[in-house]
């Protein structure tokens, strides 16, 4: 059972030191790499030993409660959100920075309950930056309560996406027409880090006024959504409906405004859905 009087960021702090110890070491080592969805969707085995070690540990501790995983759903699992408790997790978000050595990767770790977002926990782990949200409880970083930004103007904002792992023809022109148009809205700039969970981090600490994206998982959205809406923020459908956590596209911002204005400037891009494969 879960008690919501209860603090996760501490009972998560060991799973995630584990974690982050071994991401930090590897980064700079020799890796072997390999391919999932597509030659650019890469996976290492380090993500692998993240992912089994966070989950046996919270198993320990909690063995009723159910996981989705990014590289357990990759080998197959079942990723359906049931009412039970659902962790949700990310071993190494960026793992195509970790391959490259670029520093910006995260341990995303979220907790759902009768299909319904409870916390977040998102660990930078070349930074030493821990955010972390609950529901009705605010969001932190490192202890610092985070704010979005209250912009509404497209033409005075910061732009944050990710480019998702299809390099088709089609889906290329879709995905350079949806920047296109913001920067032809005068957006000051368009951004793309290769961490959605670190840039929907930056969105909630009010360092950037939004942000959207095709193509990213269930496991890329669930801690990151909980910090962005106790951080005063929005996060959406691509429609501007309600979000969908296993829709694969999203738009987040500081305002409702500014994520109506970007997901009206966005044409669909289809990447079926993390619960029908
Ligand atoms: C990916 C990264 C990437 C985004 C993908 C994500 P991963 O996560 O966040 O920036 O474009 O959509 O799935 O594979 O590194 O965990």
């Amino acid at each position: 059972t879960w008690d919501p009087s209860r603090r996760p960021s501490s009972d998560l702090r060991g799973q995630i030191a584990t974690g982050w110890k071994i991401i930090r070491k590897a980064l700079t080592e020799e890796k072997r790499v390999s391919t999932k969805t597509s030659a650019v969707d890469l996976v290492t085995e380090t993500d692998h030993l993240v992912e089994n070690l966070i989950i046996s540990e919270l198993r320990k501790r909690f063995p009723s409660h159910r996981f989705i995983a990014e590289e357990a759903t990759a080998s197959g699992a079942k990723c359906v959100l049931t009412p039970s408790p659902t962790w949700i997790i990310d071993p190494i978000d960026g793992t195509c920075n970790f391959v490259h050595r670029f520093p910006t990767v995260a341990v995303s770790i979220g907790f759902a309950v009768h299909q319904e977002l409870e916390f977040g926990v998102i660990y930078h782990c070349t930074e030493e930056r821990l955010y972390t949200g609950q529901r009705g409880r605010g969001a932190f970083c490192n202890g610092q309560q985070l704010t979005v930004s209250r912009e509404t103007d497209l033409s005075k904002a910061l732009v944050l996406t990710e480019i998702g792992p299809k390099r088709d023809p089609a889906t290329l022109r879709l995905f350079l027409s949806n920047m296109e148009h913001l920067l032809h809205a005068k957006a000051h700039g368009v951004r793309v880090i290769g961490s959605s969970t670190l840039a929907l981090c930056h969105l909630a600490s009010g360092a950037a006024d939004a942000y959207y994206q095709f193509g990213l998982h269930c496991w890329d959205l669930a801690a990151a959504t909980v910090i962005i809406r106790e951080a005063g923020g929005i996060v959406m459908d691509t429609s501007g409906g309600p979000l969908d956590l296993m829709s694969c596209r999203v738009v987040a911002a500081g305002t409702r405004e500014m994520a109506m204005l970007i997901a009206q400037a966005l044409q669909t891009i289809d990447y079926g859905r993390d619960d029908e494969n």
